[in-house]
């Protein structure tokens, strides 16, 4: 068991890292909220890491910066991260070249490292693989992950099944085949079952510590109208049913005291929805978010942390 410092401390005192993992509807405001989530972190003198996992990356545009190729400190305690898709693709082809020539060959497809990165599903592999090594390296105290917009699961939770199927079929096809891709090449059959147990072992790390409350804390970010609220509802259902914990909701762009007509009626059925909410999920904290009337960005995510997190009763 891991030493506490005392009995009230938090979870901060007992692991050395935290993911935050922040999910949603398409443009909601996860990359807003992850930005400021990071920023709040950075400003208590955590080291935080803000690390894209949509391929539409926003973060260079919602920080001014421009983020490069690596993690990139954009000030005291904060860094932010976009890998590169295209260049990640081409790099991860060739580290498991022989599971990706085997698994294509056995569907009969030529792939070249260029396409490889535009392949369904191959981006979260990408993903999932970089924030393994960023989790193994413990350099950070906080990760937030800006997701991608997601409807049903996320996708770190999917990763292990879809490499175990696959490990499965290779494992399958052992006997037949692996002997005669031996006599081709040797020791090429061990190399691909090598290479795909790293693959699961990596992909099964991450569930783990998703799963784990200690570990990560999920924020589902939504907005106080039909779809979204339903949306939000599937997703928080299906992530429980995978035995992940919601701990945090933001309901953002929550209209604020004004009088004009069209606002009157905007909030009256805003107000419907949060309600109906904060019913259903009286066990979570529910952060209400002000739209701001304009769109967020640098300096101005300050004022979005503080209205997120300047509270003594929100921890992340
Ligand atoms: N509370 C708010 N008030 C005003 N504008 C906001 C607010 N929150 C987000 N925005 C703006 O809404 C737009 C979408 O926000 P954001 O990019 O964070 O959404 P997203 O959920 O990450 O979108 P996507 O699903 O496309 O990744 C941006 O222009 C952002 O500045
Ligand atoms: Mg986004």
């Amino acid at each position: 068991m891991l030493a506490r410092k005392n009995v009230k401390s938090s979870w901060e005192d007992r692991i050395a890292m935290k993911l935050i993992y922040v999910a949603g509807k398409g443009g909601v405001g996860k990359s807003v909220c992850s930005a400021a989530s990071g920023i709040w972190k950075a400003h208590q003198g955590k080291d935080t890491l803000v690390f894209s996992m949509d391929p539409a990356h926003s973060l260079s545009d919602i920080f001014n910066i421009d983020l490069g190729r690596q993690p990139l400190k954009i000030r005291e305690h904060l860094y932010a991260y976009e890998p590169d898709l295209a260049l990640e693709a081409g790099s991860f082809f060739r580290r498991y070249r022989s599971v990706f020539t085997a698994l294509f060959g056995l569907f009969e497809v030529e792939v070249n490292p260029e396409d490889f990165g535009k392949m369904p599903g191959v981006s979260e592999l990408i993903f999932m693989d970089k924030l393994n090594d960023i989790y193994i390296e413990k350099k950070y105290d906080f990760v937030v992950i800006d997701s991608a917009p997601t409807a049903m699961v996320l996708p770190l939770l999917q990763l292990p099944s879809i490499t175990t199927g696959f490990v499965t079929r290779v494992l399958g096809m052992r006997n037949r085949w692996m002997g005669m891709l031996d006599l081709l090449q040797p020791g090429f059959g061990d190399r691909i079952l090598s290479e795909i147990r790293t693959l699961r072992i990596k992909a099964e790390t991450m569930r783990t510590a998703l799963i784990d409350p200690e570990a990560s804390s999920i924020a589902i970010v939504t907005i106080p109208e039909k779809a979204a609220v339903e949306e939000s509802r599937r997703l928080i259902e299906t992530v429980q049913s995978h035995g992940v914990t919601v701990s945090l909701i933001i309901i953002n762009h929550v209209i604020q005291d004004c009088d004009c007509r069209f606002c009157r009626e905007k909030k009256a059925s805003q107000t419907a929805y949060i309600e109906q909410l904060r019913e259903r999920y009286n066990d979570k904290r529910i952060i209400i978010l002000p739209d701001y009337g304009r769109e967020v960005l640098g300096e101005g995510l300050m004022q979005v942390a503080r209205d997120l997190y300047d509270n003594d009763d929100i921890i992340i």
